[in-house]
């Protein structure tokens, strides 16, 4: 299976989409959710499975979790689940860590830095939790092993992407975030100027620095990732995989800009 070669019915992106499988190991987007709330970020949802063991990527938080429990069964049964891995601590991302700890049996892996922050969103084991080192690790699923990569600062001061090396899919979290208008959501990034406007800004406010973009880039880019699946908006394949690390390589932002958010420095009497 290519990924490059997918086609979808847009009208059908609720059942979820296998981006990869071998017959041994599979990659599952778990679609689009029908209704995330009025004003939520539309959010995706990822489930890793190797010889019948699963890791699930960011499955989000309370808002979406009956759909996403919904959207996993038809793929696997939550028994299988044996780590969630979390980027970072935002609440689209974990606000759910409680619940998905009582229907699987799951250990949660997450920042070191974050893991005080998880009884806030409902009773935890933390002897199920997994605080991760700032150079992150690795996930064994089944036989495979997930490779956990540090991208601190994009955005949060804990953050980590994963790698899997069967499929070649770079799971960024929020790097590589898009948000499209209503009805208009695109699966794939294909054309990467096309799809600059849906993430540019993001980009400019959200991630901290240039500098802390560039060194993301620097870890990432000889693996050579096939795909970079993102927590927000269109997977990018093929040429776009390259062309996005080259924009994000040099990318103004978040501290880059501190005029634009403050208005100019004033001096100190
Ligand atoms: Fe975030
Ligand atoms: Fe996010």
């Amino acid at each position: 299976m290519d990924i490059e070669r997918i086609h979808l019915d847009p009208d059908d992106l609720g059942a979820g989409v296998v981006l990869f499988d071998d017959g041994r190991h599979r990659y599952v987007w778990l679609g689009l959710l029908e209704d995330e709330g009025d004003g939520a970020v539309q959010v995706n949802q990822y489930a890793v499975e190797n010889d019948g063991r699963v890791c699930l990527l960011d499955p989000g938080g309370v808002l979406t979790f009956a759909q996403v429990v919904a959207s996993l069964g038809r793929h696997v049964e939550l028994g299988q689940v044996d780590h969630i891995f979390y980027s970072h601590q935002d609440p689209d991302v974990c606000s759910g860590a409680a619940l998905w700890m009582q229907v699987t049996p799951a250990q949660v892996h997450l920042a070191a830095l974050w893991t005080r922050f998880l009884p806030h969103f409902g009773q935890v084991d933390f002897s199920r939790v997994r605080g991760l080192p700032d150079a992150g690790g690795t996930i064994e699923v089944g036989s495979a092993r997930l490779e956990v990569l540090p991208a601190h600062f994009l955005h949060s001061v804990g953050n980590y992407v994963v790698f899997d090396p069967i499929s070649g899919f770079l799971f960024s979290g929020d790097i590589g975030a898009s948000v499209f208008p209503d009805g208009q959501h695109q699966v794939f990034v294909d054309d990467f100027d096309a799809h600059l406007p849906f993430t540019e800004g993001f980009h400019r406010r959200y991630m901290s620095s240039r500098a802390a973009c560039r060194r993301f880039v620097d870890l990432v880019r000889p693996l050579e990732p096939r795909a970079i699946v993102p927590q927000h908006g269109a997977i990018y394949r093929g040429p776009a995989v390259g062309r996005f690390l080259d924009w994000l390589a040099d990318l103004e932002c978040g501290v880059d800009n501190l005029d634009a958010l403050y208005g100019p420095a004033r001096r100190r009497r």
